[in-house]
């Protein structure tokens, strides 16, 4: 069984594609709080977005229940650039046999605008090649680690990592532009902590969040902005960039 988190549907499409490959199924973990029978799952797999050389909090709360078995198991990440320590660190709570991460393109538009065209369809074209070795080497029970690190890895996934889970997951820059806005509740319907209520059809922001950054990415009328710098920027989705949406 292939379990995942998915903001924008990168670690989505890389779990049904895995899945495809290697005949298993796949699990979203934010649409349930059970955890399903997993006694006789051949192999257990844990695929999720890198946020500040991290895991997300809901994989690892996940993960921290998680029965262990015989199964063999596996842990892909999925980043703009570098996972730094994540996945040793995430080992340590759900022991991984085999540790990849896979570079896709950021929906970090908070802190930056997206990738040009290009850039993003090569990442695509890249994984794509990167999910049919990874699937051939989980078939084959091979161990690997092959994790993009980056530099100064330690620091990153330790300090900033925790910097970022205390600090910087703050819903306060969440507005709605209100004119765009037509209340479809889109944002709210699919939010992973259920912090969105539409008040007077337009959302208002609690306190919980991932910062896993779907409400702004999927709004379909780019009503959301977090702040000033994203009201230029361009908003990222996978489902825009895949060629035969039937893949996903
Ligand atoms: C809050 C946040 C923090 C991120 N931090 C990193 C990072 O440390 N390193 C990196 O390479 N990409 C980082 N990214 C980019 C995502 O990991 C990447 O785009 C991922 O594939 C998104 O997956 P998803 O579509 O399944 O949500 C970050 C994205 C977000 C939203
Ligand atoms: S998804 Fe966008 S348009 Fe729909 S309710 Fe939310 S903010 Fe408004
Ligand atoms: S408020 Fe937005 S960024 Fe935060 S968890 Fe919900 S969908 Fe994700």
């Amino acid at each position: 069984m292939i379990f995942y988190f998915s903001g924008t549907g990168n670690s989505r499409w890389i779990a049904e594609q895995i899945a495809k490959r290697i005949g298993d199924k796949t699990y979203d973990i934010a649409k349930s709080s059970t955890i399903p029978e997993i006694n006789n799952e051949k192999q257990i797999g844990l695929i999720f977005p890198i946020y500040a050389w991290g895991a997300p909090e809901p994989m690892i709360k996940f993960a921290e229940k998680l029965k262990k078995t015989d199964a063999f198991t596996f842990g892909i990440c999925t980043c703009g650039a570098e996972a730094g320590n994540a996945l040793k660190k995430f080992s340590k709570i759900y022991n991984l046999d085999s540790s990849y991460s896979i570079i896709m393109p950021s929906n970090y538009i908070i802190g930056e605008d997206i990738e040009k065209e290009n850039i993003i369809s090569k990442k695509i074209e890249t994984a794509r090649k990167d999910l049919e070795i990874i699937s051939n080497e989980i078939m084959q029970r091979k161990k690997v680690y092959r994790v993009n690190e980056g530099n100064l890895s330690t620091l990153k996934s330790t300090v900033i990592n925790k910097a970022f889970n205390k600090f910087a997951r703050t819903t306060k820059p969440f507005y709605v532009d209100k004119e765009k806005c037509n209340g479809c509740g889109i944002c709210a319907k699919n939010c992973p902590t259920s912090t969105i209520t539409l008040v007077d059809g337009k959302p208002i922001w609690n306190e919980k969040c991932y910062q896993c950054l779907r409400c702004i990415n999927y709004c379909p009328q780019i009503a959301i902005q977090y702040g000033k710098a994203t009201e230029k920027r361009g908003r990222y989705t996978i489902e825009k960039y895949l060629q035969d949406k039937n893949t996903l």
